[in-house]
């Protein structure tokens, strides 16, 4: 399962592209706005810091207005995705660009019957938002589980099913057990991925155990 992250905090996206983990970073009007910078200047950088995919979402609702932004948007980087909402206009610009070769992912899925309407869209990705439907005491890893039933169903749909508004560590161990195609996860649950208390202890006891032997390897 790919890993992207999803934020547009570039000192972050910094940090973790260092590391070798990221396969690609999503974006949204509300992370580009709490990143507090302009659009442009933080899709510039993060393009040049990862190679993968990059999301860049539409502010417009309306199918010319989406075609006038993802033409400046597709401008910055070839790695640049257009992220484009789960509506009738949405899928109409989704046609068209994919039809174009250009990379889109259709943003805010909530059923298998959108997510199967994307594909049908050309859709690259398709981003089901598992933690809003946890939120609303819906099954948001069910869902995935049944886009990606469907999707085998019919080898020609090539999107990749990429669950998003990942909240904690299971629901990325849970997507990867279901065989999503990508993750896009916060920094802050990247960085939860990665501890583990027995991990700690083992190596406070190495530590100190390597003290002991009053030894140096440099
Ligand atoms: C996906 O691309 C979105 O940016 C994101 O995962 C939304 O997550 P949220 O529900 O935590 O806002």
């Amino acid at each position: 399962m790919k890993f992207f992250v999803d934020t547009a905090d570039t000192g972050e996206i910094k940090t973790l592209a260092a590391s070798g983990l990221l396969d690609g970073v999503t974006t949204n009007p509300s992370l580009v706005a709490k990143a507090g910078k302009p659009f442009f200047d933080i899709l510039e950088i993060i393009c040049k810091l990862v190679d993968g995919p990059v999301s860049a979402e539409v502010a417009a609702t309306d199918f010319n207005g989406m075609m006038k932004e993802a033409e400046r948007l597709i401008a910055i980087a070839d790695n640049i995705a257009i992220k484009v909402p789960m509506t009738e206009d949405g899928l109409l610009a989704c046609r068209s660009l994919s039809g174009r070769g250009v990379m889109v992912n259709v943003t805010l899925c909530f059923s298998s019957a959108q997510a199967l309407l994307a594909a049908k869209a050309g859709a690259a990705f398709v981003s089901p938002f598992v933690g809003r439907l946890d939120d609303i005491a819906h099954d948001g890893m069910a869902l995935i589980a049944d886009i990606r039933k469907i999707f085998d169903n019919y080898p020609v749909l090539t999107t990749e099913i990429l669950v998003a508004s990942v909240r904690h560590p299971m629901h990325v161990v849970e997507a990867a057990r279901l065989g999503a195609d990508v993750c896009t996860i916060p920094p802050a649950v990247i960085r939860k991925l990665i501890r583990h208390p027995l991990t700690d202890k083992g190596l406070a006891a190495f530590v100190e155990d390597w003290r002991k032997t009053g030894q140096s390897i440099v």
